[in-house]
């Protein structure tokens, strides 16, 4: 079930069933010459809905701008600051949880979103914590590749190449799912540099064309289909876990 092609009294049904909710969370940033910039928000979206068609799942719309400061010196990339995206992960939580959600799980396409996930979740912990009530729901934050079987299957698929961004692995997700979308160039190196993360200005200068240690070249989108089906039916699996947790009280 979507959330976007849902009406309320519809959400309001599904309550009486089931208060889970899966809210893909991503951003909009360059990923390369061949990435789409969609990437991040588009692979736990592909997932999410795969997962949606194959069981009992409410997907709420996607988050689909996140923090990507570092990656501005690219056209097309649009980033949130930390702060305004973890107030903006609070109201997002507030508004679900208002409804009576009480299993809230973000299923996460960016690395560079963790820290500030993390800190909104802690911020809504902290507001029942000081008041001294019992928050009266859960958080959970997933990101994709950690899902059950992922990892294993993209290290058989990419055991050189695979990098931190721009990774063959997420291309091959969107290659799987849009590929009137598939983009070619020639890499140089083929083999991306690593290094740290920091400003705009300062990733540009050592990521030349954007990639970290990856090689896109070795997506296709066969492999994306296996990540796909691999992660969707974990994403099944890790929700229902979730949504039937032992409460303490
Ligand atoms: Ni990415």
């Amino acid at each position: 079930m979507l959330l976007a092609f849902s009406t309320w009294p519809e959400i309001e049904d599904r309550l009486t069933r089931s208060k889970a909710v899966v809210v893909p969370i991503g951003s909009n940033e360059q990923h390369g010459p061949t990435g789409l910039l969609g990437t991040d928000w588009l692979c736990p979206e592909i997932i999410a809905h795969a997962a949606e068609k194959q069981g009992d799942l409410l997907v709420a719309p996607t988050f689909n701008i996140g923090m990507a400061q570092h990656h501005l010196g690219f056209p097309g990339t649009i980033s949130l600051r930390p702060s305004v995206f973890q107030a903006a992960i609070v109201d997002w939580v507030n508004s679900l949880a208002r409804h009576g959600f009480t299993r809230i799980y973000f299923l996460n396409g960016h690395g560079g979103n963790v820290a500030s996930i993390e800190a909104a979740f802690s911020e809504i912990y902290a507001g029942w914590s000081f008041r001294g009530e019992p928050c009266p729901f859960a958080l959970k934050l997933k990101n994709w590749w950690d899902l059950t079987g992922v990892l294993r299957l993209t290290r058989e698929q990419f055991p050189t190449g695979h990098g931190s961004h721009a990774t063959p692995a997420e291309i091959a997700v969107t290659q799987a799912a849009y590929p009137d979308f598939i983009k070619s160039a020639n890499y140089a190196p083929q083999i991306a540099p690593n290094g740290p993360i920091r400003d705009a200005a300062d990733y540009r200068a050592r990521f030349a064309d954007g990639r970290i240690g990856s090689d896109p070249g070795l997506a296709t989108p066969e492999k994306g289909r296996e990540l796909i089906d691999k992660a969707s039916t974990a994403l099944l699996g890790d929700v229902e876990e979730f949504e039937n947790e032992e409460s303490p009280a």
